[in-house]
């Protein structure tokens, strides 16, 4: 049997000119919820993640700390982004580094066969060039000589490169994004790529002969390849583009997420080079909006990058991964309001989801011994939970992470009216047979609920998920919590009677308010 093509996604390799923020956090936390949605599948899934480590602005600023390019790019991985990923729980299964030796010669031969393949020449580049972007830039991208995005004045580079024919996939490009909707999202995006495809499309510089802080050319190494081009290859590096059997088990990339910032070297530049190599192009480049300050993009450059430590530091971990996503809709901009976190932090999930939890539990100890009790049904919850399932189900498809949650949060609605409406603290006090019956049926429906809450937020919350799969004492009878499939979530009665229940900690404790 032929192994199977993994679920291919991707981030963008960040420039490691300094510590991440939130916004880097966000396209990261993002695809890690994909991934776990897609690994509860049942899918195999690969997630790639890393640092873009060449190109002037990164060489500048290690030069303005003293430090060479190496160092300092080894410094911030290893102290910084990292560590990030791994304490926000992210499970990518690669970290790659352009200026890792598996990286720097992939790329090497991928430039040697396009230019054998004719598609490289050599010429002379003159014009504006941003630093922050590390983008060639056109007049119409400039205001008043500065770039759109940073703010800041351009360079002016004149030099003699070598060009990659970017003109020459003009119109197979508009082919594909023609017949291939999907191919570039939200729509927004895919209708931005289109219409700059329709304009003029010039050939890209593809080296510099100013700095050597890159990989070199190989039939010219007083140049280095051009960030970007060294930088995009990554997604196809890392899988071991050129060398290993195992590459096309990866490759072609299902999803990359990128922030819109970067669309157009995803849409253009990115799969133009792998038609000239004759490569699959991506699945999918799905462009999201902008977490803002005061208006504008958050930004290293800026620095007005908010740390991510701020936000986990107060309101933890699975809260800041839940947040982003629950309050702006993917491909949207929005800005962070520390108010709006503790409002939904609050009635969200302190209120909706873990005082469900909790009192859950504490009734099951205090009236069942903590065993769970008698299986029972209840259609309007199980039926209610099919439908959540295939709605969440099919909103992640769309990576629309706000209309999956938004519809699991629905559900922890109607099963809280339940207990409401059941009233099992009322139930426990009649000592008759029926209210024994009516309040063992309550309180098995909650607790099955819950097991069906703790699997469908578990891509999105995973440690709170895991202490609730903990207290529910369901890891014996029904396995791990990462193991539990979607499709198998809204089968009914799944937690077998005498289930023994533990004590659940409080999984989203009171906020202090901050002066
Ligand atoms: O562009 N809001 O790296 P970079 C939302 N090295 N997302 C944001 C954000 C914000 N305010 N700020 C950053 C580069 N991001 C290149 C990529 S890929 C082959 C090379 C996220 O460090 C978002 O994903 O500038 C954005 O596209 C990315 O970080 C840019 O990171
Ligand atoms: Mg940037």
């Amino acid at each position: 049997m032929s192994e199977q093509k993994s679920f291919y996604v991707t981030t963008p390799i960040y420039y490691v000119n300094d510590a991440p923020h939130i916004g880097h956090a966000y396209t990261t936390i993002a695809g890690d919820v994909l991934t776990r949605w897609h690994r509860q599948r049942g899918e195999s899934v690969w997630y790639l993640t890393g640092t873009d480590e060449h190109g002037q602005k990164v060489l500048n600023t290690a030069t303005a700390n003293n430090a060479d390019p190496l160092s300092w790019c080894d410094r911030l991985v290893n102290d910084a982004w990292k560590p990030l990923w791994q304490q926000l729980n992210i499970a990518n299964d690669d970290f790659i580094r352009t200026t890792e030796a598996r990286h720097e010669s992939r790329v090497q031969k991928f430039l040697t066969e396009l230019k054998d393949a004719g598609y490289i020449y050599a010429g002379k580049f003159e014009g504006p060039y941003c630093v922050g972007c590390e983008e060639f830039k056109l007049p119409a991208d400039l205001i008043e000589g500065k770039c759109k995005i940073h703010s800041k004045p351009v360079e002016i580079l004149s030099e003699d490169n070598w060009f990659f024919k970017l003109s020459a996939f003009r119109e197979q490009l508009l082919e594909h994004y023609r017949k291939n909707p999907n191919a570039c999202q939200p729509e927004s995006a895919r209708n931005e790529v289109v219409s700059f495809l329709e304009g003029e499309v010039r050939d890209l510089s593809i080296s510099r002969s100013t700095l050597s802080w890159g990989i070199p050319v190989p039939w010219d190494t007083k140049q280095v390849i051009y960030v970007w081009f060294d930088a995009l290859l990554n997604y196809a590096t890392a899988v071991g583009l050129g060398e290993s059997k195992d590459f096309s088990k990866k490759w072609p990339a299902d999803i990359h997420l990128v922030g819109k910032d970067i669309l157009r070297f995803h849409a253009v530049i990115w799969p133009a080079m792998l038609m000239a190599a004759k490569l699959p192009v991506p699945n999918q480049v799905f462009a999201h909006g902008w977490l803002l300050v005061a208006g504008e993009k958050m930004s290293k450059s800026k620095l007005t990058g908010i740390a991510p430590s701020e936000i986990t530091n107060h309101f933890g971990v699975d809260a800041f991964r839940y947040y982003f996503l629950r309050a702006i809709p993917f491909g949207s901009d929005g800005s962070f309001s520390w108010e709006d976190m503790s409002a939904r932090y609050t009635s969200e999930l302190a209120n909706d989801f873990g005082n469900l939890a909790s009192r859950t539990i504490a009734m099951l100890e205090k009236y069942f011994d903590g065993k769970i009790p008698e299986v029972a049904n209840e259609p309007k919850l199980s039926g209610a939970l099919q439908s959540t399932v295939k709605a969440a189900d099919l909103a992640i498809s769309s990576l629309d992470f706000q209309g999956a949650i938004l519809q699991i949060l629905e559900f922890c609605k109607l099963v809280n009216g339940y207990v409401t409406e059941k009233e099992p603290w009322k139930l426990a006090k009649q000592s008759d047979a029926v209210n024994k019956k009516e309040l063992s049926d309550v309180l098995y429906n909650t607790a099955e609920a819950l097991r069906a809450l703790a699997v469908l937020f578990n891509s999105v919350m995973p440690q709170t998920c895991q202490k609730l799969w903990r207290a529910l004492g369901v890891e014996k009878t029904l396995g791990k919590l990462a193991d539990q499939r979607i499709s198998n979530v809204a089968k009914w009665g799944q937690i077998p009677a005498g289930t023994a229940t533990s004590k659940i900690e409080i999984l989203f404790p009171k906020i202090e308010a901050e002066e």
